[in-house]
């Protein structure tokens, strides 16, 4: 009898739990990616930063937020007196996904599939620092946290400032992405935007006390 060759199948994702983060084949950002992004912080910070997925720049150093998102970041956290070195930082996904464009390497917004697939790491890392609150970067960062993929940014805020709310035991601020300072089609935008993430890391620090 003739033997029917097998077509090579596409990896499946993996179901069971990884053995370690830079082997997590989960989904499939880590084909595209030079390495994976895992968070940084003391052990036990009292305040966790999550943003959306690591950058161009963040993707080639191998550190959260150290590009130009990172550098309005910094400003906001050095405003609003956030010593970084005290505070977790980490990404609601860890690979960084993007399209060619020309010779550059533009960021694309992860699925929500695949911030369903990551979301085991953040599940991880909260189990782990246990922080009394976290400040989420953007509406990736706020569906993962929630584990509701249809929450808004605009549920979060009260007559534009973050409303903090009460999530499995712990403080919830949510505040613009960094990026979207960057974003922003005139100055009053960046300038609201940004104080958004500057009043929402100041409550972040009132919250904890
Ligand atoms: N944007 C993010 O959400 N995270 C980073 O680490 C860098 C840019």
């Amino acid at each position: 009898a003739t033997s029917i060759p097998i077509a090579p199948e596409r990896a499946q994702p993996q179901r069971e739990v990884p053995t370690s983060l830079d082997q997590c084949r989960r989904c499939t950002l880590w084909e595209n990616a030079t390495q994976v992004v895992a968070g940084v912080g003391p052990a036990q910070a009292r305040i966790m930063l999550v943003g959306e997925q690591p950058g161009d720049q963040e993707d080639l150093q191998g550190l959260p937020f150290v590009g130009p998102a990172g550098a309005v970041l910094q400003q906001a956290m050095q405003e609003a007196g956030v010593d970084r070195d005290s505070i977790y930082l980490t990404n609601a996904v860890k690979h960084f996904k993007w399209e060619p464009r020309g010779k550059r390497r533009l960021h694309k917004t992860p699925a929500q599939r695949e911030v369903a697939a990551c979301h085991l790491w953040l599940e991880e890392e909260l189990k782990r620092v246990q922080p009394q609150v976290v400040v989420a970067l953007g509406s990736t960062a706020l569906k993962s946290l929630l584990q509701d993929g249809s929450a808004t940014m605009t549920s979060m805020m009260n007559d534009g400032h973050p409303a903090p709310v009460q999530h499995d035991g712990r403080w919830v601020v949510t505040v613009y992405h960094p990026s979207y300072v960057l974003r922003a089609p005139d100055e009053a935008a960046r300038r609201q935007a940004y104080g958004v993430i500057v009043e929402g890391l100041r409550q972040a620090l009132q919250l904890v006390g």
